[in-house]
């Protein structure tokens, strides 16, 4: 039996950036924002909201849906680019906040495409009959790391975190198949340079701003629509699904550009192509997490009905995924 998501939530700050607000702050305009993106605003984490207390806030939503007490949690898997600290892990601080004291906990660093990285953890956990009850959740600040001097990247990303609960049986999403992938040959394309052991933090990576993300729009725009696609393609191949069986599109928010090629490419009406790109910006992993969670909340998909996943991020890194409504 394929592992179900049981329960999905989300979470966001409820600071909102407006593009008018970064027309103040750096050479832009809403008119360029808007037809370069398809942003209107994206939500900013307070100075006190970590992705721990953002990812702990999803999953008390998700458990509480799932009627699932923390203490049944057998493990927390938390995707993030831009975790409390390098160490400990941000899964950690979640099963302090959460009371879940018999899960084990990890991190996934695998950028945009984590989520996805986290829910074949968590298929692979469950199937085998390892874990029974496992927390996926995927938590970004991404605002701590975004140079808002500069205009290519400080446009593009907001805050925010969903959470699924994935069980061996019970109504939601079973997930059906995952195909994952990546290219470290292009890694330099997405990076934050310095923090980490090539480049430890000091005055001189402070005062050259090495601290923050660098991104290569236009090379990594090609990428991400090519590798979604390619992704999106091998994981409908291998569970045997038709492109005409797609009911709804949940594609990684980074671009309205990017979403409109891939949901064209696998002919998906654009009412049943999920899009918080103009509200969220693009919260890297947290993307499909919280855009599965609002489509769930307005109780839209049908049982029998499949739903195609699909992300792209740093790394390089990709994932698609199909899931079908029990
Ligand atoms: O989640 C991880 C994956 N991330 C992505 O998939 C992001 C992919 N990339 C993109 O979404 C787009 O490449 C961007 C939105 C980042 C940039 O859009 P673009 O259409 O590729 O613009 P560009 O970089 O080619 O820049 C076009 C022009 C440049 O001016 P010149 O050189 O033509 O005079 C830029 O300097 O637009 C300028 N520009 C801006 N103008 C106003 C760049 N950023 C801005 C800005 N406001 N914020």
């Amino acid at each position: 039996m394929p592992a179900t998501i049981t329960a999905i939530a989300a979470y966001l700050p409820e600071k909102i950036l407006s593009n008018s607000d970064l027309e103040k702050m750096v050479e832009t305009s809403n008119e360029w924002i808007v037809t370069r993106t398809g942003i209107e605003e994206r939500r900013m984490a307070h100075t006190d909201e970590f992705p721990s207390s953002m990812g702990a806030k999803a999953a008390q939503a998700a458990l509480q849906k799932a009627n699932l007490a923390a203490t049944e949690v057998d493990a927390i898997l938390c995707a993030t680019m831009t975790p409390d600290y390098i160490t400990p892990s941000t899964a950690a601080i979640i099963q302090n906040t959460l009371g879940a004291t018999k899960a084990c906990c990890l991190d996934i660093q695998a950028a945009c495409s984590g989520f996805l990285y986290g829910l074949s953890i968590a298929k692979g956990w469950v199937e085998s009959g390892m874990y029974r009850n496992v927390l996926v959740i995927a938590a970004e600040k991404n605002s701590a790391f975004v140079d808002y001097k500069d205009r290519n990247t400080c446009i593009l990303f907001g805050d925010g975190s969903g959470a699924c609960l994935v069980q061996s049986s019970g109504s939601g999403y079973e997930i059906s198949h995952i195909c994952l992938g990546a290219d470290g040959s292009e890694s330099h394309l997405i990076s934050i340079p310095a923090g980490g052991s090539r480049q430890p933090t000091s005055s001189s990576t402070h005062d050259t701003g090495q601290h923050y993300m660098k991104m290569d729009g236009k090379e990594v725009f090609k990428h991400a629509v090519r590798r979604m696609e390619a992704s999106a393609k091998e994981c409908l191949d291998a569970s045997g699904i038709a492109e005409t069986d797609i009911a709804w599109l949940i594609p990684h928010q980074a671009n309205i550009r990017i979403i409109e090629a891939i949901s064209k490419r696998f002919s998906i009406p654009w009412e049943r192509t999920l899009r918080t790109i103009h509200k969220y910006g693009n919260t890297s992993s947290a993307t499909i997490p919280i855009a599965l969670a609002e489509l769930d909340e307005l109780n839209a998909p049908q049982k029998g009905e499949h739903l195609l996943l699909t992300a792209f991020g740093a790394g390089l890194t990709w994932g698609s995924s199909l899931l079908t409504k029990v």
